[in-house]
């Protein structure tokens, strides 16, 4: 079953039927205002962090998608009424059409219904923080009629998430107020008079307004039907305390055929609502405004644009998968109808990979986000878990207190730097190879001694923070020289504390080759012969204690009682996704063990829907092995089908040439290719998820926790870097596709340090790896293609074979 199509043209996901089994979202905003929106208009905003500045409210678990940000019409000759998004209001589908078209960036909204015809499009100008709502209402029918417009959002209770669900003092500490087109909402106790204070305004003189929730909505009654609308007009009451919203009134009369145009416009800052409600009068200020957003995604898509037999890998890489991957590093981990604020979501590891993903479209934003890592990062090379970056920005510092000097406690130093027993073994590892493709991306060499300070105290530049991480892992080894597992690796329930984890092993194997071919292009001898002993010890230890030779793959780890996890002889947690995979990107195990290690990838884990993370799922607690062990059987973490690790099992099959195989595992993913099949899935088809329920649950099949999720940016980085095989080196552009042998060409447009390449890969004797001849410009090369001079157009042809 399907409720919509992909249009490729305009980069929009269109819904044609609203009553999709889930809200299926969007984000809003490209800087610092952000709004998560729902087909069904519902959803919330916030400024800069999603724990903090909250504009509007959202009730997350207590129902569908509410509130949100909706327009009602209502025609005042019959009293009938109705919204632009189906809910609210949900007339019934048989009598009104309606289409939403989810684009990068903005939202648009479409009813047709009674011989009106009306939009609503969703957009957070640049430069500004502010939400535009810009309404077109057409007359189709064939008389005049009068139409009423209302508006409604919410506000926050208060400025913190939180505070919407416990904190009653927000109930007597904020107020609305009205003046010349503008409801205002003062947080009283927020002294700030910007980040205390929201509005909304509209581009039309209003005949009515609401400040007070209840007044607009009525006792005993919802958004679906607020009695304001159904009287067809408001209370004209604003005031301090209880609950608050924006809804201003007009009512239009429209000639047939004819159509108004007005804006409202949601925002943050004492008189921002007065200025835009003046500067937004000006239709050609709202087109341009969308014009820009539009430009803003074409520029950074552009970056890398593919052509391939897959129009389902070109679809999400060439728009959705990029645009994703780019959310999960703007706004991390808490902005979502899922996670909903109760932090700034911004994990060490989650944001480190995340990163990595998007040097070429974001690189301020990718060195930003490398810098608060850096900062984040203890003496002794670990990552604080979780952390805000605030606490360790010094042009915040004297703003932090004043923002809220009772509500957000800043935390002392002891409280924010944890200490062993909190450490997760993988974070700080992560940052090496992100590093190095920022660099690599950029060319800005001199990074490698920017000085940036530790958490902790003390400062060093960022090549020696890199060597701490890796020296960290170093001296955290078990019993057979395996990194230790501590609180956690990347498998936040895999809790093997002084046991042993594989993924580790190998990943530290991966970063000290990354630092290697670093500390060599620098010229640092000493380090490349030092952490090349180091890897070769990693690799030693891996081969000699990982394998399970009996199963013919590599183990997940060992506890802290010698017990291993994951081999031949267990009934659960038999096969593990993440140490095969890793054996096998790290480059630690030779070709022959990495086969069959995949091969059993395939035969346990393998599903229509993706990868399972471990198979059979735990179905026995075992707190040696972790949290894992009591998760149900085929969720989350035990036995889903767990996104973020799919890409290194395409990664995997690349380095091996099994072209085939990634593109087999790459397809199983992605939920392009699961659009028609949405009584399954139930999520939105243009995001990747957290999670797919595994065979061993009742769902199979149904997709969990869309958008905010590490699979985005590796998605993003296995297919264009490994599959395409179009990635950088510190030499400058290799190109080494992996991809399935019925493909007979690809087209590959990479801009890279403002030159353009157009890289034409033919495929005569249909290989999957295997670069015979490679040109630039008609001239033969070989390695590495050299940066060439920026604004040039370069034209590179690969033959494989
Ligand atoms: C979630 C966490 C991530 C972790 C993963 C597996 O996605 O955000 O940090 O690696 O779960 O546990």
């Amino acid at each position: 079953m399907q409720y919509g199509y992909f249009d490729n043209e305009n980069r929009e996901y269109v819904i044609t039927r609203p009553d999709a089994p889930a809200p299926w979202t969007n984000y809003l905003g490209t800087e610092k205002f952000c709004t998560v929106i729902s087909h069904n208009a519902g959803g919330y905003s916030f400024y800069n962090s999603p724990e903090y500045n909250r504009v509007t409210k959202f009730r997350p678990n207590a129902s569908f998608d509410r509130p949100g940000h909706y327009v009602y019409l209502r025609d005042d000759e019959t009293g009938d009424y109705w919204s632009i998004s189906w809910q609210p209001v949900a007339k019934s589908l048989d009598e009104a059409q309606y289409e939403v078209r989810h684009g990068l960036s903005y939202s648009k909204f479409k009813c047709d219904y009674a011989g009106i015809e009306a939009t609503k499009t969703l957009f957070v100008p640049k430069g500004e923080d502010a939400e535009i709502w810009d309404v077109v209402i057409r007359n189709t029918s064939n008389k005049p009629r009068t139409i009423s417009a209302f508006s409604f959002v919410e506000f926050s209770f208060s400025h913190i998430a939180s505070d919407n669900q416990n904190h009653q003092m927000s109930l007597y500490s904020a107020g609305t107020d009205y003046n010349d087109g503008v409801i205002e909402y003062d947080l009283f106790y927020n002294t700030n008079d910007f980040e205390g204070f929201y509005y909304l305004a509209s581009t039309f003189e209003p005949d009515s307004y609401d400040g007070q929730r209840d007044n607009f909505l009525g006792a005993y009654r919802d958004e679906s039907n607020p009695i304001a609308v159904e009287q067809g007009r408001c209370s004209n009451h604003t005031q301090t305390c209880y609950n608050h919203c924006g809804s201003l009134h007009k009512q239009f009369t429209i000639q047939p055929g004819e159509e108004v145009r007005f804006a409202y416009i949601l925002g943050i800052g004492k008189g921002n609502g007065a200025r835009l409600r003046a500067k937004y009068q000006n239709h050609s200020e709202v087109d341009s405004a969308f014009e820009a957003i539009k430009a803003h995604w074409e520029t950074r898509c552009a970056k890398f644009q593919v052509s391939s037999p897959n129009e389902g890998l070109d679809t999400m890489l060439n728009t959705w998968t990029l645009y994703q991957a780019e959310t999960c590093v703007v706004w991390s981990r808490f902005a979502s109808f899922i996670e909903v604020g109760g932090r700034t979501g911004l994990g060490y590891r989650d944001t480190a990979q995340d990163a990595m993903a998007v040097p070429h479209s974001a690189p301020e934003m990718t060195k930003k986000r490398i810098i608060d890592l850096l900062r984040g990062q203890v003496k002794a090379g670990y990552g604080l878990h979780l952390f805000d970056p605030d606490w360790f920005d010094p042009e915040k510092a004297d703003v932090k207190p004043s923002k809220s000097p009772t509500v957000v406690p800043t935390p002392s130093d002891e409280d924010k730097i944890h200490g062993i027993a909190d450490t997760c073994s993988d974070d700080h590892l992560w940052l090496v190879p992100t590093i190095c493709r920022y660099v690599m991306e950029t060319g800005e060499m001199d990074f490698f001694n920017d000085v940036i300070p530790y958490a902790d105290g003390g400062d060093a530049t960022v090549y020696e923070h890199m060597k701490a991480a890796l020296d960290f892992t170093d001296k955290h080894v078990g019993a057979t020289g395996i990194a230790k597992g501590l609180r956690a690796d990347w498998n936040d329930c895999l809790n093997l504390g002084g046991g042993e984890s594989s993924m580790v092993a190998f990943l530290h194997y991966w970063a000290l080759q990354e630092f290697v071919d670093l500390a060599r292009k620098l010229g640092q001898l000493d380090d490349v012969a030092h952490y090349g002993q180091m890897a070769k010890k990693v690799q030693d230890a891996c081969e000699t204690h990982l394998w399970d030779e009996d199963g013919g793959w590599y183990i997940r780890g060992i506890t802290k009682n010698g017990d291993k996890v994951g081999t031949n002889e267990q009934t659960e947690g038999k096969v593990h996704l993440e140490s095969n995979t890793w054996a096998v990107v790290s480059g630690a195990v030779s070709d022959e063990r990495g086969k069959k290690a995949m091969d059993a990838v395939d035969e346990y884990l393998y599903s229509n829907y993706g990868l399972h993370l471990n198979a059979p799922s735990f179905a026995t607690p075992n707190d040696d092995i972790g949290f894992v062990t009591r998760v149900y059987q085929g969720v989350k973490e035990n036995g889903a089908i767990f996104s973020h690790p799919n890409p290194w099992a395409w990664v995997a099959e690349a380095k091996l040439g099994r072209g085939d195989q990634a593109m087999k595992f790459y397809d199983a993913l992605n939920p392009y290719n699961q659009n028609d099949m949405i009584e399954t899935r139930v999520t939105e088809p243009y995001s990747y998820v957290q999670f797919i329920m595994g065979r061993d649950h009742q769902d199979h099949g149904r997709a969990n926790h869309p958008w905010l999720t590490g699979t985005s940016g590796w998605a993003y980085f296995a297919a264009t870097n490994y599959i395409l095989g179009v990635r950088l080196s510190f030499d400058g552009l290799v190109i080494d596709p992996c991809i399935p042998t019925n493909w007979p060409e690809f087209d590959v447009t990479r801009e890279w340090r403002g030159a353009t390449y157009h890289i034409k890969v033919t495929n005569p004797n249909h290989v999957s790896k295997g670069v015979t001849s490679l040109t630039l410009n008609g001239e033969d090369i070989q390695g590495a293609i050299p940066a060439q001079p920026a604004g040039s157009v370069n034209q590179v042809t690969v033959v494989l074979g």
